[in-house]
């Protein structure tokens, strides 16, 4: 009796600590799932250059232009203006938009805004990358340099 008693005392223990791991396994399961839903891993490595275009897109553009360069009601679609046969096909034409805005659409002029010329190349290097298809939504991780 005392030791069947004892036995099933370690059995019920062994269960729970079963169970305690279960318990853990399922929860950590589960903040990773979140984790993936809420920050995705990044889908492509780009150059230094492609990475602060990305960032500097999402600053200063996004809110008109659309996350991910997307589109918003209120502005162009950016991956469509820069297709072959959209209205800004070559890098001079984003340049130059970009550089001197269209103040009286709502487009601001970023040079006079202070944005360094180098930061609009930049700009248009991921933009053009996303509207040729060559990366995805989302946060971009770097080439590692050398
Ligand atoms: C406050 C809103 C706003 C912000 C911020 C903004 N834009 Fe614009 N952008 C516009 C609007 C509105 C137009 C369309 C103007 C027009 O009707 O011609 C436009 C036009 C453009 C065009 C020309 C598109 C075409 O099809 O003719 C380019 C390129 C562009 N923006 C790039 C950018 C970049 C790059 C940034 C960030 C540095 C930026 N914009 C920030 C509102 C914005």
């Amino acid at each position: 009796m005392r030791t069947s008693l004892s036995a099933t005392l370690r059995r019920l223990a062994a269960g729970g600590g079963i169970l305690l791991a279960a318990v853990t396994v399922g929860s950590r399961l589960e903040a990773q799932e979140i984790r993936d839903q809420y920050h995705q891993a990044p889908r492509d490595t780009v150059s230094q250059a492609v990475y602060d275009g990305w960032k500097q897109f999402n600053l200063n553009c996004a809110r008109c232009h659309g996350e991910d360069v997307l589109g918003t009601t209120i502005a162009p679609h950016l991956i469509v203006s820069l297709k072959p046969q959209g209205p800004i096909n070559t890098k001079e034409a984003f340049l130059q938009v970009v550089c001197a805005g269209r103040p009286a659409k709502g487009m601001p002029a970023w040079c006079s805004l202070g944005m360094d010329p180098a930061i609009i190349e930049k700009i248009y290097a991921y933009v053009k990358a996303r509207s040729d298809g060559k990366m995805s939504p989302g946060r971009p991780a770097r080439k590692v340099q050398g």
